[in-house]
């Protein structure tokens, strides 16, 4: 380690100091919620006409999933929802925040509605109603229908227009039941992830080709958001996105280093901030890239359709980054990734560091001081739009003990400290109004399949059986207090 990667974890250790340990309580009206996503628990990718998604086809892909898993069956919740459904009420959460699979509902991704697939989340829906909770629907969660993906993807502007069409089919068919929509959920990881990087489906490696489903998904976003507003109750419905920013620091206060944070963040964050909150994309941003793209993609009134004032904004939450310019001096061992062509289009030069933090068992350094960072900034950003988390979790190799029991303490700390800093950020007037764990249970984590558990509730894949972990016994009691007790009680 160098001594900036010492004194930086020092510093962020130190910064929330107040919000350690003490009991801390959190407002009557805040809501408490997990979240999931269709394809990593439903399973049944098959059943009742629903169609392949680009998910099937990458898991099937010999090497592109960790052991070869694929979405099924996945915890087989198609068929057990209900029993989820209970156990998420048993913890005493407001919402349960789940993705609506596109293939179920348009098999081909256009066309004629699959009235068995409205059906599965109308009765879902209907459970989650009687139980108490309120619905959080996300319409796009990474499962593109594979026609469209074969029609060209997310880099083809068409599919933002076919995701304003799913949009309306949904909204017609289930707008009557919920309040708070989703339209994407990390649209980052979709192009990049998916596009660039191609660790996630579709696998493409095409930088320009990421770009360019950036602004389809923002494009489709925004058309899809006026959809939801339209019609019958739209005036009543508050239409949100879903983004994993993060906060991108330094390994050093050398120049070079902070060059490569902007640099960074701007593919990272400001590329979607930008379009969304300034109707614009940043000029510093399109001048990195300008030798991958010259973003002809975007097409006169695009911005103003993407910039359309949001009713919520979801932050997902899990680890920074920490960026250098340059390899030289860095050990080895701290490096991340770089060089390659990686998710960061245009940052190929640069590289990602790790800082020397604790991690849990999917290798991410913990460091709740981002979560801060990251609302505070976006609070400034987008003022006054009610702010929600989404996601924040963490995944540890749980396993169940002698007892019966899933002791997982370091999940309980992971979520404390994070709830910690949220706490905090609300005291600068940061306007959080909820926040949903991820996960309410194991689940398939998409390129590592089910070797990472992330769920406040144990799934045995063997059995399908559930078992509510420590954390969820522990968040249950945060629910239904609206206080964090004193770390220790
Ligand atoms: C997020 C995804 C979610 C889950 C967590 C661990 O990026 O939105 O589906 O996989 O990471």
């Amino acid at each position: 380690m160098t001594s900036s990667q010492t004194s930086s974890a020092a510093e962020t250790t130190a910064a929330l100091g107040e919000e350690q340990g003490a009991a801390v309580r959190f407002p009557e009206d805040f809501t408490w919620g997990a979240s999931t996503a269709s394809f990593q628990i439903e399973g049944s990718t098959t059943a009742d006409g629903r169609g392949p998604s680009i998910w099937d086809t990458f898991s099937a892909t010999p090497g592109k999933v960790l052991n070869g898993d694929t979405g099924e069956p996945a915890v087989d919740h198609y068929h057990r929802y209900p029993e989820d459904i209970e156990l998420a009420r048993g913890l005493g959460l407001g919402a349960y925040r789940f993705s609506i699979a596109w293939p179920r509902v348009l098999p081909k991704g256009s066309g004629t509605a699959n009235q068995a697939g409205l059906d599965f989340y109308r009765r879902l829906i209907d459970t989650v109603l009687e139980a108490g909770m309120e619905p959080w629907p996300t319409l796009y969660h990474w499962d593109l229908p594979q026609a469209l993906e074969d029609a060209g993807g997310w880099p083809a502007r068409d599919t933002a227009y076919r995701f304003a069409e799913f949009a309306e089919v949904v909204r017609d068919a289930l707008g009557d039941r919920i309040t708070h929509w989703t339209t994407l959920n990390e649209p980052w990881c979709s192009a990049f992830l998916g596009y660039a990087d191609g660790a996630h489906a579709p696998g493409r490696n095409e930088p320009a080709a990421a770009l360019a489903a950036t602004h389809h998904l923002l494009l489709g976003h925004g058309l899809a958001a006026a959809v939801l507003r339209e019609g019958q109750g739209g005036a009543s419905r508050r239409v949100g996105i879903v983004l994993n920013q993060t906060t991108v620091r330094p390994h050093s206060t050398d120049p070079v280093d902070i060059s490569a944070v902007r640099r960074a963040d701007g593919v990272r964050n400001r590329i979607f901030t930008g379009p969304l909150f300034q109707g614009a994309y940043p000029v510093d941003v399109m001048a990195d890239l300008a030798h991958i793209s010259d973003f002809a993609f975007v097409r006169d009134g695009d911005l103003s359709v993407i910039s359309a004032p949001l009713d919520h904004l979801g932050i997902n939450y899990y680890k920074p980054e920490c960026v250098a310019a340059s390899a030289d001096g860095i050990d080895p061992e701290y490096i991340e990734s770089g060089g390659d062509g990686s998710a960061y289009v245009g940052c190929d030069d640069l590289v990602f560091v790790r800082r020397g933090l604790p991690r849990t068992d999917i290798g991410w350094e913990i460091d709740a001081t981002g979560l801060y960072d990251v609302i505070t900034r976006l609070a400034a950003e987008c003022p006054g739009v009610p702010l929600y988390i989404a996601e924040n979790g963490a995944a540890y190799d749980d396993e169940v003990s002698a007892d019966g029991g899933v002791h997982d303490r370091d999940r309980v700390a992971y979520i404390d400290t994070h709830l910690r800093a949220v706490h905090e950020a609300m005291g600068t007037g940061a306007p959080v109004k909820g926040y949903f764990v991820w996960s309410l249970l194991d689940n398939f984590e998409w390129a590592w399949g089910y070797s990472k558990r992330f769920g406040v509730i144990h799934v045995d894949y063997t059995t399908q059986r559930r078992r509510i972990k420590d954390s969820g016994h522990w968040y249950a009691r945060v629910a239904g207090s609206g206080e964090l007790p004193p770390v220790g009680a």
